[in-house]
């Protein structure tokens, strides 16, 4: 139903800096595994298998990491180690990966638009922020979203509560709660100020969008920050009635601040010793 998964991974990534001059925030690992597999791994429990990055300067990394390093397969053949690259080889064997790169950081909004070239305009397509880590509850969160797609065929975001201290920080609906945990969403605001907040509900990285969304992007100024927001583009849409929010079922990691690293390397590591 969902074939294609944009992976917007642009971004500077300030806050873990210096860590991220070099490497692309990414590509930090969580345990042994960098951010965007987890990501990829999640877009392929939702029956996804075409992927497309959004990249910029310094993020060739991304690329080489889905590709196959001949030199270190045939060093570590026959070895104990040969096992560790069987998840990643079976993510390229069964995938394939395409890549576009958005020249000026210009916001979220901008980096989705630019990915229009690789997702076309046939069909809804799900985004994946891969900084946010998130483990579903029984199943993966986008595989959850998906199933919602097939009931609703609009846009669907994901969302969360999250302490008014923390709002400023995201993009925040309201809406009518339609069935529990389902809202049909009818206002959207970025980053605001928490007496502006239209709600508690934040959006995090998991988003389903019908194609139309490249038209409205294109129309949309900058907005917060002087960014091209995705939650701008998305309010024409929810003006439509056209918007669902899912309090999805899981956890979320935000590994874009070191805090939310560092909780999810606990996390995991706890679950590996299990
Ligand atoms: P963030 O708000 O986390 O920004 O972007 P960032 O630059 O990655 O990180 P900080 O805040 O400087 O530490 C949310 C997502 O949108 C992508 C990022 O890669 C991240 O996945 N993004 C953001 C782009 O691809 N392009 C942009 O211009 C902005």
């Amino acid at each position: 139903m969902i074939h294609k998964c944009l992976f917007p991974a642009a971004g500077y990534g300030t806050r873990f800096l210096p860590a991220t001059k070099v490497l692309p925030k990414e590509m930090l690992p969580i345990l042994d595994k960098p951010l965007i597999q987890y990501g990829v791994e999640e877009a392929m429990e939702a029956g996804i298998r075409t992927m497309a990055m959004v990249t910029g300067r310094g993020k060739r990394a991304l690329e080489d990491h889905f590709d196959v390093n001949y030199e270190l397969e045939h060093q570590i053949r026959g070895s104990s180690k040969e096992g560790l690259l069987t998840g990643i080889r079976r993510i390229i064997d069964e995938c394939t990966f395409s890549y576009t790169r958005q020249i000026e950081m210009k916001g979220l909004g901008h980096a989705i638009l630019t990915g229009e070239t690789l997702i076309g305009r046939e069909e809804a397509f799900a985004v994946l922020l891969a900084d946010d880590l998130c483990e579903g509850r029984d199943t993966g969160v986008l595989a959850q979203m998906v199933e919602l797609y097939k009931r609703f065929e609009c846009s669907i975001v994901a969302i969360e509560e999250v302490p008014m201290a923390d709002i400023h920080k995201y993009g925040v609906i309201a809406g009518e709660e339609i069935e529990p945990g389902i809202f049909r969403i009818n206002n959207m605001i970025e980053k605001p100020a928490a007496d502006q907040a239209p709600s508690n509900l934040a959006i995090i990285g998991r988003y389903i969008l019908t194609p139309d969304i490249f038209d409205i992007l294109r129309e949309t100024p900058p907005g917060t920050s002087g960014e091209i927001q995705i939650t701008d583009a998305l309010r024409v849409q929810a003006d439509q009635g056209r918007v669902i929010g899912y309090k999805f079922q899981g956890q979320r990691f935000d590994c874009g601040s070191p805090s939310g690293f560092v909780a999810a390397t606990n996390h995991f590591y706890h679950l590996s010793r299990r």
